[in-house]
């Protein structure tokens, strides 16, 4: 096997999306925690997932958030919501990662503590005072995952608070306030064939307690969190240069990048919390696994052009094919 670009650990829980050698959007939902065993390793056991990128990509939401605070909001009605979302990210952290990790509660005073990061907070659930921020984004620095959580009334699901520094494509700013399906607007082929749809009711009958969760991946230049919208200008790739880089680069610059997203339905409060885990990895680290550089190859090829389009890959789709399937 070929030296390794990523951290091993990265490469042995990738969560590898494809099941077939071709890719449509579907209703992919699935119960959360189940093991899925790869050609590496294994990925799903936890909800709330720590690597070995866990200080660097939180230093990265902090950078992020400091300088555009628009990537964190809460509409006022999601306040107890904010909290459920604090309370049950903690409850999850404790319970995957007990060696360094604990909520326990003597009365109204819970006791956090996270050893990762050195802290140690109590809290009074509902006292804002007793926390250094308010509770979304006092968690959101402590967890990978991108936080959304969708109000449901009116027989619909509103996003309406959330702290979201690691979009793929789309302005977390933007979306604030908006209905799940105004939300998935701009994404080809999801209302012709009622997958989205059949999601959103699919969501709005979950259970308080429920847990489950989806994949969804896309393509992007260097190992970037923030492919926002709002960040265009800082990643978007120039074709040309991009053309002009050397094969051994090219590998190492395009990456498969996976979300795995899980969809909550709060205790107290009713609202669902969706998180969103961003994994990468660079074609070179693909390609050491036979079975992920032959299907990504023929996945590729296979993409109908709106998808690819929509997925921002166009310009190098043809090379990355090229590439996996000589490498
Ligand atoms: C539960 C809360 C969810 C939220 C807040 C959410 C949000 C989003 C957003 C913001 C986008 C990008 C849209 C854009 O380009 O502007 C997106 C894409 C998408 N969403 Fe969701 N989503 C949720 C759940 C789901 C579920 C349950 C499905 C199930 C089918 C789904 C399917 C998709 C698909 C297929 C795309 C296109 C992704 C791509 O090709 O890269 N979403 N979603």
């Amino acid at each position: 096997m070929s030296e390794l670009v990523s951290a091993p650990d990265l490469v042995a829980t990738f969560p590898f999306p494809y099941t077939v050698d071709s890719y449509r959007y579907s209703t992919n939902i699935a119960p959360a925690r189940g093991v899925v065993t790869t050609a590496t390793g294994q990925w799903g056991r936890h909800v709330v997932d720590i690597d070995s990128e866990y200080t660097l990509e939180l230093a990265e939401r902090r950078r992020i958030l400091s300088t555009d605070p628009t990537r964190h909001a809460a509409l006022p009605h999601m306040r107890i919501a904010c909290w459920d979302t604090m309370v049950l990210l903690m409850t999850e952290l404790a319970g995957s990662y007990p060696a360094t990790m604990s909520l326990t509660r003597d009365g109204d005073v819970w006791h956090w503590r996270n050893e990762l990061l050195d802290v140690a907070q109590d809290f009074v659930i509902g006292d804002e005072s007793t926390l250094p921020c308010d509770p979304l984004a006092y968690i959101a620095g402590q967890v990978q995952e991108d936080i959304v959580l969708l109000d449901q009334r009116d027989g619909d699901l509103f996003a309406d608070a959330g702290v979201v520094t690691f979009a793929a494509g789309w302005s977390f700013g933007f979306d604030v306030g908006m209905a799940f399906l105004e939300i998935h607007g701009p994404v080809p082929r999801l209302r012709e064939t009622g997958v989205i749809t059949r999601a959103r009711e699919f969501l709005m009958r979950l259970q308080p307690g429920d847990f489950y969760r989806r994949t969804n991946w896309s393509m992007t230049v260097g190992r970037r969190l923030d492919v926002s919208t709002e960040a265009f200008p800082a990643w978007l790739p120039d074709p040309a240069q991009l053309d002009a880089v050397d094969d051994d680069t090219f590998g190492r610059l395009i990456h498969l990048r996976v979300e795995v997203q899980h969809v909550i339905r709060l205790p107290e409060s009713g609202a669902i919390c969706f998180l969103i885990r961003s994994y990468m990895l660079p074609l070179a680290d693909i390609a050491t696994v036979e079975q992920w550089r032959t299907r990504t190859a023929a996945v590729l090829a296979e993409l109908p052009d709106d998808m690819a389009e929509y997925k921002g890959l166009t310009s190098y789709r043809d090379r990355a094919v090229a590439w996996l399937l000589t490498h």
